[in-house]
């Protein structure tokens, strides 16, 4: 496990080191998490505010994508949304398939095979 953390450390930058702890460390065979649902198989362009606190859904249950509804409680435990503010108000892609390295952004993971021959999630 510990090189598993070191592996997913390595790509994130300080600021989702939480996000990737959470991830690596549920991980493990004793904490097994659920996949991530694949919500949408496209980001959505948002606008956001500055200085507000937003939670992206990292499960892909939410009813309210891109942003977190609490589903993650009863449809995904061990995952849960990564909250964030930014600095300045600005339009953002925010990853749909919930499957980026970037989170909660988009990093153009949605175009793989994986992402777009799945039967879930919208078109
Ligand atoms: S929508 Fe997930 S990486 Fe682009």
């Amino acid at each position: 496990m510990a090189a598993s953390l070191l592996h997913c450390a390595r790509r994130a930058s300080v600021s989702k080191i939480r996000y990737v702890f959470r991830v690596c460390f549920f991980s493990s065979d004793t904490h097994p998490i659920p996949e991530p649902k694949i919500a949408a198989k496209h980001p959505f362009k948002v606008d956001l505010e500055a200085g507000k606190r937003y939670s992206w859904c990292a499960c892909g249950h939410s009813m309210k994508q891109p942003f977190c509804d609490g589903t993650h409680k009863k449809q995904a435990p061990g995952l849960s949304p990564v909250r964030f503010t930014l600095d300045e108000a600005k339009t953002v892609w925010l990853c749909g398939c919930k499957r980026t390295q970037n989170a909660p952004y988009c990093d153009g993971t949605h175009k793989s095979d994986l992402v777009q021959s799945n039967e879930s999630g919208l078109p």
